[in-house]
């Protein structure tokens, strides 16, 4: 397994193309209404990077091995959609929950994070989940400190959501990113403690648990990308790009319009 370990122009590099990629989410957060359609969204969101952020959008007939060209220029997941959701024509309703996937290829560099929206009210429900899968994240990223390993990441999410009976999916994980969209490490949002590979100052990955009120099990739909819920329960992700600093981490995707922290998360950390 080789990681590639950044280096301070490096660092530099990903914390713009990260800034910005938080910034597309800051941007589309009041278009999400109901009635909205996802492709709006993707051409808002499009038309931002393009020609506000002078960027790339990363996805936009993006191929990895064993996939067609990725159609669109962002990933818009609904409900019981797990990632990956295509951007189509139908409205958004009242009620929905939706993760918004944004990565920008700034100067070379990948920035990767999502959220999630609500459409309107939701159900308690819904927001449990939602809340349940953010919190999920942010147990995993406190993990982040040189010596630890990254089972200890997984097993902190996977403790977290699994004690307040939720599931979480074992087929996606957080990935090393850089120059790359998808680098090593792969980071497993399940685990245990003390094991995988070791974290070292300069490392850059992300961490973006998708946790299902249900079960874990998931399929692809027809279209070669959309993955659902089997049992069609809800499913909530959040993804930040983490890098590991001298004393512990740094979250690059943060930005103005980012949620607050957990409470958990500002009375241990820094
Ligand atoms: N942004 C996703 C991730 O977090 C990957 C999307 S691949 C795409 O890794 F082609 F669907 F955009
Ligand atoms: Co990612
Ligand atoms: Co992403």
């Amino acid at each position: 397994m080789t990681i590639q370990l950044k280096d301070d122009a490096g660092i530099r590099g990903m914390r713009v193309a990260c800034r910005l990629a938080a910034e597309v989410l800051d941007y589309l957060e009041p278009f999400i209404k109901p009635g909205i359609t996802t492709n709006e969204i993707d051409q808002l969101a499009h038309d931002y990077m393009v020609d506000v952020q002078q960027c790339i959008p990363a996805p936009l007939n993006y191929a990895p091995n064993g996939y067609k060209p990725y159609p669109k220029s962002i990933c818009t997941s609904i409900n019981h959609q797990v990632c990956h959701g295509i951007p189509n024509d139908k409205p958004l309703k009242k009620g929905d929950i939706l993760n918004v996937d944004i990565t920008t290829i700034k100067d070379g560099w990948h920035g990767d994070t999502s959220r999630m929206f609500s459409v309107g009210e939701t159900s308690i429900a819904a927001r449990r989940l939602c809340q349940l899968a953010f919190e999920a994240m942010w147990h995993g990223i406190l993990q982040v400190k040189p010596g630890a390993r990254l089972g200890d990441i997984g097993h902190a999410i996977q403790r977290f959501a699994e004690s307040n009976g939720c599931s979480v999916v074992r087929e996606f994980c957080g990935h090393g990113i850089g120059q790359g969209f998808h680098e090593e490490p792969q980071v497993l949002h399940y685990g245990k403690p003390g094991t995988l590979e070791e974290l070292v100052p300069g490392m850059i990955f992300t961490i973006e648990p998708m946790i299902n009120a249900g079960r874990r099990d998931i399929k692809e739909l027809g279209d070669g990308w959309t993955i659902v819920t089997r049992d069609h329960s809800l499913s909530a992700q959040w993804e930040h790009t983490v890098l590991v600093t001298p004393t512990g981490f740094d979250v690059l995707t943060l930005s103005a319009g980012s949620p607050a922290l957990p409470s958990f998360v500002t009375t241990t950390a820094c």
